[in-house]
């Protein structure tokens, strides 16, 4: 089995959040099981190098602006076809946003170089290989499907995967042309979308079959609420829906082997946990405490609802527990926190920025992780959590619902809890939560016993790439009988 990923993300090359580690983590897990990955990104100056050293598979002479051409290589063991493009990728900072914070004004170009360059290589193949399956991710790669749909080429059948809906590349009508639409692929059931031209939509309304990340993110997105103007799609096309709930990578989350960790321990020797605790107290600057001390690893944004965590800020202080969120997003945010901090800062530690060596020690050495997210497609933070023992209390959403187990009276008696849920998502039931991890914390053998559970809940990728494996093994074999 052949399989052609497109993404806009890759860990550990280029990453902005969870995407990224899905894409550098499957096609691993998919190779275990026989099939071959390669995964098609943008070259971004962080990739220059490998590029530089790869072999030219593909040459453009005008991909919406300039010369490109793909490069493949390998790395990390992932096989990599780099679109090589500077007029849209060689620029510094944030992969999406220019230095005032905004979308670069030409992400729609930028995204359908890599939408079209990925349907060149379905369509025609590189290096005398060809897909069997497409799977693209999120809107970015979500024009793929179109430029397959209105060429006269037989091209592979392809998957849609839905990371996070609420990112839907949407833009203005007169783009068509620039973006290499034909007129007829302007309609409510390809890429128009209230007037407008919708990369997801196109991505969802074309492709054979879509997938998400998470059994409950799936059924959640045919409601209203949390489909965000696609549910009447994604119900139109609900037998062609699954939730496929992510993994992570064991070999980089692993705290027995973890290079970020000031010390590494595993489920027998989970005192060795103490000296990352007093490493995350001087980073964050924050007093020992005998409360838990509660950490944050997350973007700032209303998604993930640490609005709802300001509120309770005084109630975990009262608990005489700590707190060390490492976050950036919205300035907003940003702003409360560091001052909530600059009120409390024996107990209240802020570390704005995006650093994935504390993200790691945070998981290490905190005792439990908030999560209060008003949606979440999957989450991947309280996967590592889970594994590194470090207990999450999360908003009863989407993949949080789907891999937490709460610790109510029920769970505690058979022996099964690995964090605490709350619901509704609001400000009073996170800090109930709160209130009842620190009660918990204070049951030492309770506790620990959580812990030991939370580390052995599976969470690697076997199960969900083998159904992955499925889906695209189904689409294969319709192809040939057709
Ligand atoms: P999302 O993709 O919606 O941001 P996920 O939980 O799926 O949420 O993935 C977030 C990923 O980004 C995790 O790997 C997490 O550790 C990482 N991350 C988020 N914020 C930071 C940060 N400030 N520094 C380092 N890593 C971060
Ligand atoms: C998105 C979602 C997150 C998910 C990640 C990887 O960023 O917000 O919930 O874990 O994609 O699928």
């Amino acid at each position: 089995m052949d399989i052609l990923f497109v993404a806009s993300e890759c860990a550990p090359f280029v990453k902005t959040g969870g995407l990224a580690d899905v894409i550098g983590a499957v096609p691993k897990s998919l190779a275990v099981a026989g099939a071959r990955v390669r995964v098609l990104i943008p070259s971004y100056p962080g990739l220059q190098d490998l590029a530089s050293d790869g072999t030219t598979v593909a040459r453009f002479d005008d991909l919406f602006g300039g010369q490109a051409e793909i490069k493949a290589a390998s790395a990390e063991g992932l096989e990599l076809l780099l679109l090589v493009a500077p007029h849209h990728f060689s620029r510094a900072g944030n992969i999406y946003l220019g230095a005032d914070g905004q979308d670069w004004p030409d992400n729609h170009l930028r995204f359908a170089a890599l939408s079209y360059a990925g349907a060149e290589i379905a369509k025609n193949g590189v290096d005398a290989w060809k897909p069997d399956v497409v799977n693209v991710h999120d809107w970015q790669a979500g024009l793929l499907p179109a430029y397959l749909a209105q060429s006269s080429k037989t091209a592979p059948p392809v998957v849609m995967t839905i990371h996070n809906i609420s990112f839907q590349g949407l833009f203005d009508a007169s783009q068509l042309k620039n973006l290499k639409l034909k007129r007829e692929m302007f309609t409510t059931d390809r890429v128009e979308y209230y007037g407008r031209i919708s990369f997801l939509k196109a991505g969802i309304a074309l492709s054979d079959r879509i997938t998400t990340v998470s059994p409950s993110y799936a059924c959640e997105l045919l409601t209203p609420e949390f489909g965000m103007g696609l549910h009447g799609l994604l119900q139109a096309r609900r037998k062609d829906l699954s939730g496929i709930l992510n993994g992570i990578d064991l070999d980089v989350w692993n705290p027995e082997t973890d290079p970020h960790l000031a010390k590494t321990y595993s489920v027998r020797s989970l005192k060795r946990r103490e000296a990352n605790k007093r490493e995350i107290e001087t980073t964050f600057g924050l007093r020992r405490s005998d409360g838990p001390l509660f950490c944050v690893i997350s973007r700032l944004t209303s998604q993930k609802g640490l609005d709802l965590l300001l509120d309770c800020l005084p109630g975990l202080v009262a608990e005489r527990a700590n707190l060390a969120l490492l976050g950036s997003g919205t300035s907003e945010l940003e702003q409360k926190f560091l001052a909530a901090s600059k009120q409390n800062p024996d107990q209240i530690g802020v570390i704005i920025g995006y650093d994935e060596p504390v993200s790691h020690l945070l998981q290490g050495g905190s005792d439990a992780l908030l999560i209060p997210s008003r949606f979440e497609p999957c989450g991947l933070t309280q996967l590592y959590g889970l594994r590194y023992g470090t207990l999450p209390v999360v908003a009863r959403t989407g993949g949080l619902a789907d891999t937490v187990i709460d610790a109510n009276e029920a769970a505690i008696a058979a022996n099964c809890a690995t964090g605490f849920q709350f619901a509704p998502i609001n400000a009073t039931m996170l800090g109930q939560a709160i209130a009842r991890a620190c009660a918990a914390y204070r049951q030492p053998g309770m506790w620990s016993g959580m812990m030991r559970r939370a580390m052995r809940h599976p969470v690697g990728w076997n199960a969900s790439s083998a159904a992955y494996l499925r889906i695209y093994a189904g689409l294969a074999a319709g192809r040939d009988q057709d």
